[in-house]
């Protein structure tokens, strides 16, 4: 059962705390096309950023988080509806590690700063590739272990404490490795301390797609 913290105090903190990833955002989600699957949609602070071309499902397991993201769902159609379109969004109550769509029913999957969380993270990524068409992309931005070891050493040290504030997250997780271990193509983008996610513990990011093999 979740508690008065991680449904009410941790979404507004997140939102604080995330703020200044709206750039990030736009430039991750505004690429995006087809039907997109996003994994653990949270507050549903990358939903202003996608095309209106895109047909979005979300998933997300804490339903005062979804409660949250659907009423910005809600808002955004009332909002740009008489001025321009606006993508077809469709959230749904979801773990990733039990996704309940058909084998390859989408064409992309967005996972942004969710593979920190997600408690199975290596049956979460094999989940998003049976989801994927062949050929499909998972486009992510997510914070990892750091390749330096005296920050991945403190990121071990405070990595107990910090789950316990932030709702499950992992300072010190190879993301990237996991997504390699599935046959997946990497294409790395970008990765490197990121000067608006604060602390050096939480702030080494990767970001890229990794693309399902074609045959
Ligand atoms: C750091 S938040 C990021 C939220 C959002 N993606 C964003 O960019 O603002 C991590 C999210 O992962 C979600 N999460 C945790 N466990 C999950 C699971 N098993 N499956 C899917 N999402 C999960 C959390 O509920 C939370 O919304």
């Amino acid at each position: 059962m979740s508690s008065f913290y991680e449904d009410r105090i941790f979404p507004v903190i997140l939102d604080v705390a995330l703020r200044k990833l709206a750039p990030d955002r736009q430039r991750v989600v505004n690429n995006l096309r087809g039907k997109v699957l996003e994994i653990g949609v949270g507050t549903g602070a990358n939903l202003p950023h996608y095309h209106p071309d895109v047909e979005v499902v979300g998933i997300e397991p804490g339903a005062a988080m979804l409660s949250k993201a659907q009423q910005r769902a809600d808002r955004l159609t009332k909002e740009r509806s008489t001025k321009a379109p606006v993508p077809k969004v469709t959230l749904q109550q979801a773990s990733a590690e039990a996704l309940p769509f058909a084998d390859q029913s989408f064409d992309q999957v967005l996972m942004f700063l969710v593979l920190c969380t997600i408690p199975d993270s290596r049956r979460a990524v094999a989940e998003a590739v049976r989801v994927l068409k062949p050929g499909g992309e998972m486009h992510f931005f997510e914070h990892v272990r750091s390749p330096d070891a005296g920050v991945a050493l403190w990121q071990d040290r405070i990595n107990p404490l910090w789950r316990k504030f932030a709702c499950g997250c992992h300072l010190n997780r190879l993301t990237h490795g996991l997504l390699k271990e599935h046959g997946l193509q990497v294409v790395m983008h970008e990765q490197g301390y990121h000067p608006a996610m604060g602390l050096k513990v939480a702030s080494y990011v990767v970001q890229g797609v990794a693309t399902k093999p074609a045959g």
